[in-house]
């Protein structure tokens, strides 16, 4: 095939090049991932309202997210295990998010230390899986402040890890040479070999503290000056929570389907918790975003910014750090194009007058 023109030909070269249990972990979402399709299928629930005759001769998609401007409203979702796609995993990311002026989220569970990717210079925010061991994790937290991470995105869909049955199959598991390279400090820095069932299940439930509340965020804020995030919140009454416990952001997301197999799809859920929250936090989502014209939705529904996942895998698995880019500058051109063919050409001029559900009456 010649240069992947799509985010789509990206992920079918990816599948061709990840070995069996990388692709069925990257891919995969829980037991019958009706989640996983549904995020994608809600786009096709809202069509376009585009106005014409505004000038779009100049086009400008920079935003501001909690202070910080950003060349554009798309940031890299936190994704562990990036060497399994690519031997410079999380760094050729974040090479590519510095070059493009984009912010990464690190995940916890990466297999280059936050050290190694601050090294990059890349715009960067640390996402936390908060331990049972309270020390590690406050340990983490003063790592990535001290490292230069901007924001502390705490996931809070995962006190366990949802049932992936492609990881149970393939009873997932790092291959030799990779490790948690956050966690070196402790004992085991790898995942469990268990058979006839995911390691990373296993790891959850040995490691990660269930018991987390609303407590625990302000415990979380204490000790660190860095903004909290949330990300996985899907209901209003939650998203008024987190504003009252004092975090500064909502990431409306189901962890691209991977969690709780049923939930409802991300864009669906957005609008209720932008319309309770207001402007008190930013909002962003993530879930299914493989256009620009999916980006545009969300923008429209209210979403300050969206996250991308799995395409940058894909990416990445292709072309390293070029893959990357490439899958970057793909879902900004359609976005840019998508703003310009709908009359907006700034992001402040994406309104909720831009999107119209399908109903049964309009189908
Ligand atoms: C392979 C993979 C690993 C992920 N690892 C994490 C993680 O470590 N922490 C986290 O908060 N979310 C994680 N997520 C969820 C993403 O941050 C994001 O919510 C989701 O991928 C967005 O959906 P999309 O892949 O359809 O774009 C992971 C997702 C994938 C696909």
């Amino acid at each position: 095939m010649t240069q992947p023109i799509n985010v789509f030909e990206y992920e079918t070269l990816a599948k061709n090049q990840l070995s069996e249990m990388a692709w069925g972990y990257y891919s995969t979402g829980a037991l019958d991932q009706i989640t996983l399709g549904d995020n994608r299928a809600a786009y096709e629930r809202y069509r376009l309202r585009p106005r014409m005759l505004v000038d779009v001769s100049q086009r400008d998609l920079s935003v501001s997210i909690l202070g910080q401007s950003l060349s554009r409203p798309i940031l890299i979702a936190p994704m562990a295990f990036q060497c399994l796609a690519h031997p410079e995993g999380e760094i050729a990311t974040a090479r590519a998010a510095t070059e493009a002026g984009m912010m990464m989220v690190l995940s916890t569970l990466s297999t280059q230390s936050l050290e190694e990717v601050a090294a990059t210079g890349c715009p960067r925010w640390f996402q936390l899986y908060v331990h049972k061991d309270r020390g590690l994790t406050k340990a983490l937290v003063q790592r990535a402040e001290s490292m230069g991470y901007q924001a502390l995105c705490v996931t809070v869909d995962a006190p366990f890890i949802g049932r992936r049955e492609a990881d149970v199959r393939n009873e997932f598991t790092l291959p030799k040479g990779l490790k948690l390279a956050n966690l070196l400090t402790m004992a085991d820095v790898t995942l469990p070999d268990v058979p006839d069932d995911s390691g990373l299940f296993a790891y959850f439930k040995e490691q990660i503290d269930p018991s987390l509340t609303w407590k625990d965020l302000e415990w979380l804020q204490s000790m660190t000056k860095l903004p909290v995030v949330v990300k996985g919140i899907l209901r209003a009454d939650d998203a008024l929570l987190a504003v009252q416990h004092g975090v500064k952001g909502i990431i409306v997301s189901n962890h691209g389907g991977r969690q709780l197999d049923g939930a409802i799809a991300s864009l669906d859920a957005l609008q209720d918790i932008t319309d309770a929250v207001g402007e008190q936090v930013e909002v962003l989502m993530d879930g299914g975003i493989r256009r620009g014209t999916d980006i545009l939705k969300a923008l429209a529904l209210g979403a300050k910014a969206v996250l991308v996942g799995r395409p940058i895998l894909w990416g990445l698995a292709v072309g390293g750090q070029a893959g990357v880019s490439h899958v970057l500058q793909l879902l900004t051109e359609e976005l840019e194009l998508a703003m310009a063919l709908s009359g907006c050409p700034r992001i402040g001029d994406i309104d909720s007058s831009l999107v119209e559900p399908r109903t049964i009456a309009n189908l």
